[in-house]
C-alpha cells in the first residue's frame, strides 16, 4: 500500500516536471520562432536597466528572452515588422518583487535607442541624499514614439525640466509628481499639443505658468500643485476647454482669476487653495456648469458672496471659501446646491443673518460658518445640529445665539451661545452669582418663560429687545 502510494507520487512528480519543460521549452520555440529580437534592441535594454540597478544585475544571463519565456518586471514588448521591441519600461519598485535602483543610478544613452518606446517611468529611483539630474540630451530620438513619460518620487532628481521635453510631441501624459525639480516652466511645453495630463506637482518649481500652456486643447487634467509658482493665473488659460480638473493649489499665485476661466465648461475641480489670488470673486466662474469641487480657501479674494449666481453650479458637491477675506451676507442662492454636501465659509468676515434655508441643503454633511461676523438667532432644527454635530461650525461668531428652549433637546450648536442669556440669570438661586460671568446654565422652564415674554420668532433686534425685557426683569428682581 505504502509502495504504490510512493510510486503514484514520484509518477506525478515526473509527470508535472515534464509537463513544465515541455511548457517552457514550446514558449521558448514558439516565441523565438514569432518573432526573433534585434540584437541592438536587446543589448541597449540590458545596458539601460543596468546603469539604474547596478553592475550586478547580468541581464543576458538572468533574462535571456527578455520578450518572451523570461519576461522582466516593468519590461513590455511588442511586434513591429516581425520583431520583438520594448515598448514600455518602467523603472523602481513599483511592486515589492520590482528591483530597486543603485545609489550610482545612471542615465545611459542605450535609454534613447529604443525604435517604440512608448511608456518611460521611473518611480522611487533617484533617491536623497544623492543628487541625479534629467539628461538634457538626446530625448528628440524619442519623440517619434514616446507617449508617456513619467518621473514619480524621485526627492534625489534635481536641475530643471530638460527643455527638450518641448519636442516630444507625441507626448499624451507628462508626469513630474514630487521629485527636487527646480527653475522655470519651460515656455515649449505648451508645444505638446498631444497632452492630456500634465502633473508637476510636488517640485520646487519658480516663475511664472507659461501662456503658452493655454494652447494644450487636448488637456484633461493640469495640476502644478505644491510649488512656488508665482505671478497671475494666465487668460489663456480660458483656451483649455477639455479640461476637467484644474490644481494649482499651495503656490504663490496673485492677480484676480480672469474671466476667461468661464469658457471651463468641463471642469469638475478648481482647487486653487493657498496662494496669494486677490481682486473679488470672479463673476464668470458661475458659468462653468460641471464644477464638482470648488476650493479658493486662503487666498485674499476679498469681496461678497451676494453678487455670484451660486444657483448655475448644480453639480457642486464641495465648496471651500474659507479664508478668504469675504464681507458681506450669506446669499440664500447658496442654499440651491441640492448636491453639496462640504460647505466651508468659516474664517471670514461674513455679517448679518443666517437664512435657515441653508439647513434644509439636502445632502450637506459639514457646514462651517465659525470665525465670521454672523448675528441674530440661529433658526437650525434640532434634527439637524443633532445630525451634524461638530461638522456644524458656527463658534466664534460673538452675535450669535440658538433660541434657549433648544438646551433641554441637548442638540445645540457647538460653541454658540443661548439667546436671552440674561433670562437664565433669574433660575440662579444665590444673589452672590449674578454679577458672575457664568450665563450658561439655564432650564427649560427658565427658556419657556423667556418665550412666553418674547415671542419664539427673532431677528437681530428682536434680540435685542429680549435682551432689555430680561434686564428689566432682573432689575425687578433686586
Ligand atoms: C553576463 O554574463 C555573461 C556570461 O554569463 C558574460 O559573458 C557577460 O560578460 C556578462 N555581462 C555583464 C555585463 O556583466
Ligand atoms: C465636454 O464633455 C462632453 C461630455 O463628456 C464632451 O462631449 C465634449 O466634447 C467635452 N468638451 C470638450 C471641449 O472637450
Ligand atoms: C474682519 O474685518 C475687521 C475689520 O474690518 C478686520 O480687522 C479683520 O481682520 C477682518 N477679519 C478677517 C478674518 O478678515
Ligand atoms: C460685526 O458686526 C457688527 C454689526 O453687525 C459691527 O458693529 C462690528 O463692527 C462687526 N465686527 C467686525 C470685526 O467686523
Ligand atoms: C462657572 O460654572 C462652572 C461649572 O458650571 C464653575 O466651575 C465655575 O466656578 C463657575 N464660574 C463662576 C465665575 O461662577
Amino acid at each position: 500500500m505504502k509502495r504504490f502510494f510512493i510510486n503514484t507520487q514520484s509518477l506525478f512528480i515526473v509527470f508535472l516536471s515534464l509537463l513544465v519543460l515541455n511548457v517552457l521549452c514550446e514558449s521558448e520555440t514558439e516565441s523565438t520562432n514569432l518573432a526573433p529580437m534585434e540584437k541592438t534592441e536587446k543589448e541597449a535594454l540590458y545596458s539601460a536597466i543596468q546603469g539604474f540597478v547596478g553592475k550586478w544585475w547580468n541581464g543576458s544571463e538572468l533574462y535571456p528572452d527578455p520578450c518572451g519565456w523570461t519576461p522582466i518586471q516593468g519590461v513590455n514588448c511588442d511586434i513591429f515588422d516581425g520583431f520583438w521591441y520594448i515598448t514600455v519600461l518602467n523603472i523602481g519598485p513599483i511592486h515589492d518583487n520590482y528591483l530597486g535602483c543603485t545609489k550610482n543610478s545612471e542615465f545611459r544613452r542605450d535609454l534613447f535607442e529604443f525604435k517604440h518606446l512608448k511608456t518611460l517611468s521611473f518611480f522611487n529611483c533617484f533617491l536623497s541624499p544623492n543628487k541625479y539630474s534629467i539628461p538634457t540630451q538626446n530625448w528628440e530620438k524619442l519623440a517619434g514614439t514616446l507617449e508617456s513619460l513619467e518621473f514619480r518620487s524621485n526627492p534625489g532628481l534635481i536641475g530643471q525640466i530638460a527643455r527638450s521635453f518641448g519636442g516630444l510631441t507625441k507626448l499624451q501624459s507628462l508626469v513630474l509628481l514630487e521629485n527636487g525639480l527646480t527653475g522655470e516652466l519651460p515656455i515649449n511645453l505648451g508645444n505638446l499639443i498631444s497632452l492630456r495630463r500634465l502633473v508637476l506637482a510636488g517640485n520646487m518649481f519658480i516663475g511664472e505658468i507659461p501662456a503658452s500652456l493655454g494652447g494644450l486643447t487636448e488637456l484633461l487634467i493640469f495640476d502644478s500643485s505644491r510649488n512656488f509658482l508665482t505671478g497671475p493665473l494666465p487668460n489663456t488659460f480660458g483656451g483649455l476647454t477639455s479640461l476637467l480638473k484644474l490644481d494649482l493649489s499651495n503656490n504663490f499665485l496673485n492677480g484676480k482669476l480672469p474671466s476667461e476661466l468661464g469658457n471651463l465648461k468641463n471642469l469638475t475641480l478648481l482647487d486653487l487653495r493657498n496662494n496669494k489670488f486677490s481682486g473679488g470673486l470672479t463673476e464668470s466662474l458661475h458659468e462653468m456648469d460641471s464644477l464638482e469641487e470648488m476650493a479658493l480657501s486662503n487666498n485674499p479674494i476679498g469681496g461678497s458672496l451676494m453678487g455670484f449666481k451660486w444657483e448655475n453650479l448644480q453639480n457642486l458637491v464641495s465648496l471651500d471659501l474659507s479664508k478668504m477675506g469675504l464681507t458681506g451676507e450669506l446669499p440664500e442662492s447658496i442654499a440651491e446646491l441640492k448636491r453639496l454636501r462640504f460647505l466651508g465659509l468659516n474664517n471670514n468676515n461674513l455679517s448679518g443673518n443666517l437664512s435657515p434655508k441653508l439647513a434644509a441643503l439636502p445632502s450637506v454633511s459639514a457646514l462651517y460658518l465659525n470665525g465670521n461676523n454672523l448675528t441674530g438667532e440661529l433658526k437650525f432644527s434640532e434634527w439637524f445640529y443633532g445630525k451634524m454635530g461638530r461638522r456644524f461650525g458656527a463658534w466664534s461668531n460673538p452675535n450669535l445665539c440658538y433660541p434657549v428652549q433648544l438646551m433641554s433637546t441637548g442638540h445645540v450648536p457647538y460653541g454658540v451661545k443661548p439667546c436671552q442669556e440674561e433670562v437664565t440669570l433669574l433660575n440662579i438661586d444665590s444673589k452672590t452669582n449674578l454679577g458672575g460671568e457664568n450665563l450658561s446654565q439655564s432650564t427649560s422652564s427658565v427658556a419657556s418663560l423667556g418665550c412666553s415674554i418674547c415671542g419664539v420668532d427673532g431677528s437681530w433686534w428682536d434680540f435685542r429687545a429680549k435682551e432689555m425685557v430680561s434686564v428689566l426683569l432682573l432689575s425687578l428682581i433686586l
